[in-house]
């Protein structure tokens, strides 16, 4: 179990037995009824955003300092303000706090307790500060940490694909076009295709990270404050990398949040890719793999399954993710300046993504490393295919022949061997040359051909930067790990 700042634990709202007044609100006095329990409901976003309660007071704290150090409250104010922050996230932490729907959110929730614990000062806080500044600044503080603990995982589960890679470098299978197979490749390279993969998403969280980490307090409810607050001084309570240069924008837009499930969409992509690879190879048509048991299931009828469940969740889970992104964008498009309650909705998206390829990325950091490969149903599928017809084909080129007079040739070959049912490499000199329609320049074809059909020799002649040659790989594999950070390596 994760603790419930990873958002894994129903620590639900109890009922509301709290000895707040429910019926005042912060708008109270404006108001002449109540709005109906439907409505409460309705508009109330405490059942998912009382997950922002910590980031919310770590940014109450450092607000409440500023305004001390500017004199805008007191120093007194500030220490019962600190005293009681410290115990409701106590509170919170140890499960005793009572979150209640008549205080719609996570925000006025923590705020109204505070004041009834010490009071005046409590109701200090919230001077030169709005709800709309308040919760811009605890997403970017909660997404900030979601992005730190994502990258260390990915990090973590592409060092697991290195190592595989690493143990299969030299491991023959076939490469396919349109799963059709096309050329030899080697295990280790098919692999690390996926390890790049991780690579760019890793850098693309890293490059959101930085517009996430701008602070928007200090814009209030849209157009700033009159109070002199020092807003640098809260950005570097807060560790954030600058501040929000438009109060307008900074209260309203979500786009650094939008950034971000677009991230885990193609996070989840190349997860959903690599899980349709891991499914069809563990088919008993291509028997290429074998996944542990405790990714498995089996099935309630026939005794003789072995179902590879946590790939095909990732794919499905996929779904919903794209799904997040496509809610959070149409959730923005239509939004005048500055803040509209709509963006209430931008947290349960967020929250989803952040948790489904979380959970998905732990799972696969945990399953890569036992994939088990099977050498020899490999080699078999990468001879079926005349997966070495292009190695012919440069053959001929090398001794003069225009390459595509050689494809020609080559696939004459093919024709004649798929005629036969047999194998370019089965052939013996002589009717090669007839196959490939060359037996007027028979001497273009040597001994040393079959080096070239051969499986070993087709890969480790791919050897330029980026090819499948098991020397290229280890020189990849290389490469990649310098950017592991070293307890990680
Ligand atoms: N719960 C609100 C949200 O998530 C907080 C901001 C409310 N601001 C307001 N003006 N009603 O967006």
């Amino acid at each position: 179990m994760t603790n419930f700042w990873g958002g894994n634990i129903l620590w639900f709202m109890t009922s509301s037995n709290n000895s707040l007044d429910n019926k005042s609100n912060a708008w109270s006095a404006r108001f002449s009824e109540p709005v109906s329990e439907l409505v409460q409901r309705y508009t109330a976003s405490i059942n998912f955003d009382k997950r922002l309660a910590q980031v919310d007071i770590q940014g109450s704290l450092a607000h409440a300092q500023m305004l001390a150090e500017q004199n805008i409250i007191s120093q007194k104010d500030f220490e019962q303000i600190k005293q009681g922050l410290n115990e409701i996230l106590q509170d919170i932490i140890e499960g005793r706090f009572t979150w209640q729907i008549s205080l719609e959110d996570v925000h006025l929730n923590i705020e109204a307790k505070l004041t009834q614990m010490i009071g005046d000062a409590g109701k200090r806080l919230h001077t030169a500060r709005s709800r709309n500044d308040q919760v811009a600044t605890d997403i970017r503080l909660w997404l900030r940490g979601q992005i730190d603990v994502l990258v260390l995982q990915l990090i973590e589960l592409r060092t697991g694909m290195l190592d595989l890679a690493e143990k299969h470098a030299d491991m023959i299978m076939p490469g396919f076009t349109h799963l059709q197979v096309a050329q030899p490749i080697t295990v280790g390279h098919h692999l690390m295709a996926y390890a790049e993969m991780f690579a760019r998403d890793t850098a693309r969280l890293k490059d959101c990270r930085k517009r996430v980490n701008q602070l928007p307090l200090g814009s209030a409810a849209l157009a700033g404050t009159s109070y002199p607050i020092h807003r640098e001084r809260v950005a570097e309570l807060l560790g954030f990398e600058g501040v929000c240069q438009n109060s307008l924008d900074a209260v309203s837009d979500r786009d650094f949040a939008i950034e971000f499930c677009a991230v885990t969409a193609l996070i989840m992509t190349h997860i959903s890719r690599l899980s349709e690879e891991l499914i069809l190879w563990m088919s008993p048509q291509f028997g290429f793999i074998t996944l542990p048991d405790r990714f498995c299931t089996g099935s309630s009828i026939m005794p003789q399954k072995k179902n590879p469940d946590v790939p095909e969740l990732a794919r499905g889970k996929t779904g919903r993710v794209y799904g997040n992104l496509m809610s959070m964008l149409t959730l923005m498009k239509g939004q005048v300046l500055a803040y509209n309650k709509d963006n209430q909705e931008d947290k349960e998206p967020l929250f989803d993504s952040a948790d489904t390829v979380l959970d998905t990325l732990r799972i696969f950091t945990d399953m890569v490393p036992h994939i088990e490969f099977n050498a020899a149903n490999l080699r078999i599928a990468a001879l079926k295919g005349y997966a070495t017809a292009t190695d012919l084909a440069d053959y001929l080129v090398k001794k003069g022949i225009p390459f595509r007079d050689a494809h020609e040739s080559v696939a004459n070959a093919i024709k004649y061997c798929v005629s036969h049912q047999c194998d370019l490499a089965d052939l013996d000199l002589r009717t090669l040359s007839m196959a490939c329609g060359l037996e007027k320049q028979s001497d273009l074809l040597g001994e040393d051909v079959f080096e070239v059909l051969t499986l070993e020799g087709s890969v480790s002649s791919r050897l330029q930067v980026g090819g499948t040659a098991p020397t290229q790989v280890r020189a990849a594999i290389t490469i990649a790990r310098i950017d592991i950070p070293p307890s990680l390596k």
